[in-house]
């Protein structure tokens, strides 16, 4: 049985992205093993996040794990700063990792911003702490979308090198699980950018939380090219050319569970405007029953944090041995 470990910031507009890259998987990962799935409050902070805001948010990265199908009696589903395991073996890993490799994550350079001098120190070393994340448990498998990849190398290299330079194999070398399909969903206003929480346009993505109407108006709205829908005769290179054409496609097959190819045979030729609207069809059926539940959900607060702190007991009984170990191997003296 392999240990699944995953993570979700909560930094709220959680989009149809995180659901098809990663939450959806999670729920098909979780009857077969033991999962392990973290709301990453920690990690938030490595950008300016509102005090206000954070518990909300948390909230609702919760609601929609159980909303999309997680069951807290199979799946172990806590807050990051509950279990200060992770923070204290991020420490052990800025000391593992090296300033080069951190230097070549492209997503520090992407969320820095031009003015790098100004990004948190804690948003550099963001890499380290992911890695604590998922080895304080020594999971085996982690369920990400596409983006996360090059954290997952990292983390790769920090075990390696950890278990070298101690000569012993102590942390497992983790394996992604990125699916090939929807691991990568694009913005709907531009079919080059990635969906993300923190696009301005809010017309940029589906959230969890929009209603039928919102779906509606942004599935309407969203960026097409001037040509119908592709069919089946075209080639790979052509989803370059036709990014958002693609990414509509992808969306589709994925909420539906159809491959493309299918999709194809029935839309191919026809103009957009008859994709969307099946579009709009599926994904209101799709994500209807899982905003109406994260609502039902949020409503009953001592119940998200009952699972919460049920949870993070569960994480430090698994990662507290873990990390003992861990300073062991260090040579520190322990109590
Ligand atoms: P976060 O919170 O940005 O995203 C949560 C998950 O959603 C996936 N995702 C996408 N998948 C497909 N298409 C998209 N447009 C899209 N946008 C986001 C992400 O790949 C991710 O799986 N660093 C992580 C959180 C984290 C973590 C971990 C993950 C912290 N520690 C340990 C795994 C293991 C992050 O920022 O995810």
């Amino acid at each position: 049985m392999a240990r699944i470990f995953s993570g979700v910031q909560p930094t709220g507009n959680l989009h149809l992205g995180n659901y098809l890259g990663a939450i959806k998987n999670f729920v098909s990962l979780q009857s077969q093993n033991e999962c392990i799935y973290c709301v990453v409050d920690m990690h938030a902070i490595t950008v300016w996040q509102d005090p206000s805001q954070i518990a909300n948010n948390t909230r609702e990265v919760t609601a929609a794990f159980l909303a999309s199908g997680l069951d807290p009696k199979k799946s172990l589903i806590f807050n990051q700063s509950r279990v200060p395991q992770h923070a204290e073996i991020g420490w052990i890993f800025n000391c593992v990792a090296r300033i080069g490799w951190l230097n070549r994550m492209t997503q520090f350079k992407e969320k820095a911003g031009k003015i790098r001098e100004n990004a948190s120190v804690g948003l550099y070393v963001y890499p380290n702490l992911m890695a604590a994340d998922i080895l304080a448990y020594k999971a085996t498998h982690v369920p990400v979308g596409e983006d996360q990849k090059q954290h997952l190398e990292l983390t790769r290299d920090i075990a390696q090198k950890f278990n070298n330079d101690f000569g012993i194999e102590f942390f497992p070398i983790v394996e992604s699980l990125i699916m090939k399909s929807a691991s990568r969903i694009m913005s709907l206003r531009d079919g080059r950018k990635k969906m993300s929480k923190s696009d301005l346009s809010d017309f940029s993505r589906l959230n969890l939380n929009d209603d039928a109407n919102a779906i509606a108006t942004k599935i309407k709205k969203a960026r097409t090219d001037s040509m119908p829908v592709p069919d089946g005769s075209l080639r790979g290179g052509d989803r370059d050319s036709r990014p958002e054409a693609f990414n509509l496609l992808e969306i589709y097959s994925a909420l539906n569970d159809q491959a493309i190819p299918n999709i194809q045979a029935a839309f191919g030729g026809k103009p957009f405007s008859v994709l969307k609207e099946a579009l709009i069809e599926v994904a209101v059926e799709k994500l209807g029953p899982i905003r109406k539940e994260m609502q039902r959900l949020l409503g009953d607060k001592a119940y998200i944090e009952g699972v919460l702190s049920a949870g993070a007991e569960r994480a430090r009984k698994i990662a507290l041995p873990i990390r003992d170990d861990l300073f062991k191997i260090l040579g520190f003296i322990q109590d």
